[in-house]
């Protein structure tokens, strides 16, 4: 049986074609989540048929998740965010019992029990502190891409302190730091931090443990990922795709 799933983000699509006998992704695929964001969808839909010679009559069952899952038509089912990222990460690696994703504009902590099943989640989707879009104004005020902040933290040399935590005040702080001739270096690790005190804050309503793992767009962020585990005084575990794990739980849990 073979399934669809998509993950229709704020920032990215992303699509998976899974078999179940096999139990191996036969397709993955990302695109920025387009202005109509049903042209990013059909896109990739037609690009996965095509490349695996498939028809729509050879998929069992379509299934949308993400904060735009409700705009294809042609998806049998809808499901959580929640859901998919648990069922994604529990077929990636079934040791995992906290799980943290971080979008383009929101960020949920999700505790597991021992089968893998939701035991309990907190999302934070009403401020941008720790969520994506912090680093792309971040990247934006100094004029690189969201790819280079991992690298740029790396070589920071100070512990420098972010004083307001809502983006919005933390952009005038940034650009009184960089008018301060303080590095960029030390400015993004102080993003970081600061995003990983957010989260570990938002965590703090659960009862959470190990082993974590780290997903969403934002987890190919090392140094980032680095600072959360710092609070956490535990080590992250992530997925070598962290983006796709939501259209992958969605694929899994995709049955007609
Ligand atoms: N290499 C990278 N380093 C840091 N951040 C990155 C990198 N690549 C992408 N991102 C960030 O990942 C985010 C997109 O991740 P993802 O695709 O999981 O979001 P989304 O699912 O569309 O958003 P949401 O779940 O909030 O609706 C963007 O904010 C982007 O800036
Ligand atoms: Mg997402």
């Amino acid at each position: 049986m073979i399934t669809l799933g998509i993950d229709i983000g704020s920032r990215n699509t992303k699509l998976i074609i899974f078999d179940h006998e096999k139990q191996s992704i036969l397709f993955q695929e990302w695109v920025a989540t387009n202005i109509d964001p049903t042209k990013s969808i059909e896109h990739l839909y037609a690009k996965a048929l095509h490349s695996l010679r498939l028809s729509e009559k050879d998929i069992a069952a379509k299934v949308a998740t993400g904060y735009g899952r409700k705009i294809w038509p042609l998806a049998d089912k809808v499901i959580s965010e929640i859901s998919a990222h648990a069922a994604g990460i529990a077929w990636l690696n079934p040791e995992v019992r906290t799980i943290i994703d971080i979008g383009g504009q929101d960020s949920k902590v999700i505790v597991l029990d021992e089968q893998g099943k939701v035991f309990d989640f907190a999302m934070n989707d009403k401020c941008a502190a720790g969520t994506g879009r912090f680093l792309e104004m971040t990247a934006m005020r100094l004029g690189i891409e969201v790819s280079q902040l991992s690298g740029l933290a790396e070589d920071a040399d100070s512990e420098i302190k972010l004083n307001n935590t809502c983006v919005v005040f933390a952009e005038t702080e940034i650009i009184s730091l960089m008018a301060s001739k303080v590095s960029a270096e030390n400015i993004v690790r102080a993003v970081h931090c600061s995003i990983a005190k957010r989260i570990f804050s938002q965590m703090s309503a659960l009862t959470h443990g190990a082993p974590y793992s780290f997903t969403g767009g934002v987890a190919q962020n090392q140094d980032l990922a680095h600072c959360i585990s710092i609070e956490l005084g535990s080590s992250l575990w992530i997925p070598p795709e962290p983006e796709i794990t939501a259209a992958l739980g969605a694929a899994i849990l995709a049955k007609p």
